[in-house]
């Protein structure tokens, strides 16, 4: 038997994010082409200082997006070609692409159960003497362990670049995603809990020397009016999309507030049923960019939930060492088994700060039904 209500939950709601700001980005995107400041201009100059601020970073850059924002900070470190790079292999596939793109070689190792981040325990089998960079993931925008990484990295002499594409305004022992690693890298798509509307991502840095190179490597290497200091690339961020971020940025707080508080709603409500809800480290403050939960019967519930009018999503059906595009190219995996059985469990549910109460208890009536 098949229920249809009248309250749809879809998995994303992108209109929803848009009206709040409407009249503040279209009087901006007057003044923009009324100065036609379009290169690198006001408004990605001031997101980048407030970004890098709202991260306590010391330094910071827009880009065009969070691939290329990734695939920068790699190549700002000038490792050698083949420098081998550890990530996890449960992360979106841009992490691998990012490290091929720079001229390295992935190696994919295992997560934590609990958490779903890179596991510190699984480094050391990874490493080898072309090591030179630890690329943890803050997925669904929780932290990954990054003392316990540090810490092997700084053993091995290795460089870390956090993946905080998904992690906006998380933070770890009290400290902010963007600032806890040599170097990180953001990705602003749309969907993110802050998301332009078109594509931007953004670079931290610990360092000067290291900011400058991404600098050099954003524009073409371009040291001076037409001179260029090395090959470069063309990766500039829109000043339009720039002008939305920072129209957003002032309610990503408050935003992320309302999906922990979703999120507790969610865990209360399951905590009796044959569901893994996800499990925050003490030490972590979350943004639950995504609400990703285990169950066993994860396909007929996908079904279930459709039926009852609510979108869900798997981060990620297929593990990366599973996609067929990395076999041609050089990479190496460890064992997976936890990657394996999470790919095998995992269910995204609506979780934004947009929902309303009346959509969070269909989630909830909607899921507890399923299971009794
Ligand atoms: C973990 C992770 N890394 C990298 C990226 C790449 O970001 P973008 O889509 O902006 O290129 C994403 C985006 O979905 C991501 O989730």
């Amino acid at each position: 038997m098949t229920t249809r209500t009248d309250i749809a939950v879809p998995l994303v709601d992108l209109r929803a994010t848009y009206l709040p700001i409407r009249d503040q980005i279209f009087a901006e995107f007057e003044n923009i082409f009324d100065r036609m400041g379009l290169f690198l201009g006001r408004n990605i100059r001031d997101f980048e200082r407030e970004f890098t601020s709202y991260c306590d970073a010391n330094f910071g850059l827009a880009c065009s997006n969070g691939t290329d924002a990734l695939t920068l900070a790699l190549k700002a470190f000038d490792f050698s070609p083949g420098f081998e790079a550890i990530i996890p292999s449960h992360t979106f596939f841009a992490t691998f692409e990012s490290v091929v793109h720079a001229g390295g070689v992935p190696v994919m190792i295992d997560i934590d159960p609990q958490t779903y981040c890179m596991d510190p325990n699984r480094i050391a089998e990874a490493l080898s003497d072309k090591t030179a960079v630890i690329v943890p993931v803050h997925i669904y925008g929780q932290c990954a362990d990054m003392d316990a990484i540090k810490s092997i990295a700084q053993k091995h002499d290795l460089k870390t670049i956090e993946d905080a594409a998904q992690a906006h305004g998380s933070a770890y022992k009290g400290q902010k995603a963007g600032s806890l690693a040599d170097a990180a890298a953001f990705s602003f798509y749309f969907t993110k809990n802050l998301g332009a509307f078109g594509e931007t991502g953004f670079c931290t840095a610990a360092t000067e020397s290291v900011f400058k190179r991404m600098q050099l490597l954003r524009h073409h290497g371009h040291a001076g009016k037409f001179e260029h200091e090395i090959i470069g690339h063309n990766l500039r961020p829109d000043e339009l999309q720039a002008a939305i971020l920072r129209a957003k940025l002032p309610l990503l707080d408050a935003n992320n507030r309302k999906r922990r508080d979703i999120a507790a709603q969610y865990d209360n409500a399951f905590a009796d049923l044959d569901i893994t809800t996800p499990h925050v480290a003490d030490h972590n403050v979350p943004n639950h960019h995504c609400y990703v939960i285990q169950t066993p019967n994860r396909d007929d519930l996908v079904a279930h939930l459709a039926n009852h009018n609510i979108g869900t999503g798997i981060h990620y059906k297929t593990p990366v060492h599973h996609q067929p595009a990395i076999r041609t190219v050089e990479h190496r995996a460890l064992p997976m088994p936890v990657t394996e059985s999470v790919c095998n469990h995992c269910l995204t549910i609506p979780c934004y700060p947009e929902l309303a109460n009346n959509q969070i208890n269909h989630v909830i009536q909607s899921v507890t039904c399923f299971f009794q």
